[in-house]
């Protein structure tokens, strides 16, 4: 079973997926960390974004693979790297790059093959897995989803002006909003969770009902134990 989440920076997707993924037993992919990954790989590479040809070449044959909790990156730990402003600063140069979007889309496909999954980003359900069985689409408003992350911010001691958060974030949205290919949006089957007002643990709690609610309708044969492992 596939379940995906996608919806615009700051709906608090990661967290929230990762631990629906933990409590339903399925594995979770993060789609993000795969386009950052491969931004950080072309800055340590010194590619330049606008050598389209070179940086196709470049995320055609990296490696990214997990171990637990840790992202490789051609075999090297880059899980904290790969937050770094510079990274996501740039990573529209290489999200926008339809050859990219096709390995790394390709990528999640084979990932996901087979398995119960939860995957999250931008497009997961609407271009990289339109037969997935659950769709969800978390969003919140600018104003709440700025304000998390400046409390976010402030409790790491890097507190930025509210709203030169909301100023940044406003145009990431619009950006990924606009790509012609993996555009950021709800597909039409999908089920749109607004948070605002909302726990963590409520987002969790609705999601966890809706799939519940997918596997009976749709009397899918699956067992929701969290893993051991
Ligand atoms: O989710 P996260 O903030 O880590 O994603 C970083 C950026 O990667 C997004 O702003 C978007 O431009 C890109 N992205 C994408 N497609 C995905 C996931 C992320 O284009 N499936």
């Amino acid at each position: 079973m596939i379940v995906t989440i996608d919806g615009p920076a700051g709906a608090g997707k990661s967290t929230i997926a990762r631990n629906l993924a933990a409590t339903l037993g399925f594995r979770f992919l993060d789609t993000g960390a795969m386009y950052r990954a491969i931004t950080l790989g072309a800055i340590r590479k010194e590619i330049e974004f606008d050598n389209q040809a070179s940086l196709i070449a470049y995320a055609q044959k990296a490696t990214i693979r997990w171990d637990q909790d840790k992202l490789l990156l051609d075999g090297g730990d880059v899980t904290e790297q790969i937050r770094s402003p510079i990274v996501t600063d740039s990573i529209r140069r290489i999200a926008d790059i339809a050859e990219i979007r096709t390995a790394l889309s390709d990528q999640q496909r084979r990932i996901a093959a087979g398995d119960n999954i939860v995957t999250e980003g931008r497009d997961q359900g609407t271009e990289v897995f339109p037969e997935a069985e659950c769709k969800l689409f978390l969003t919140a408003s600018p104003l709440e989803r700025a304000k998390r992350r400046h409390q976010q911010l402030v409790e790491l001691g890097r507190p930025i002006p509210l709203h030169d958060i909301l100023t940044t974030q406003e145009r990431r949205d619009e950006h990924d909003r606009e790509r012609p290919l993996g555009a950021l949006r709800p597909s039409e089957d999908a089920i749109t969770i607004n948070s605002d007002g909302m726990t963590a643990e409520d987002v969790l709690q609705e999601m966890l009902n809706t799939v519940h609610q997918v596997i009976e309708s749709r009397q899918l044969n699956i067992s929701t134990a969290p893993r051991a492992s």
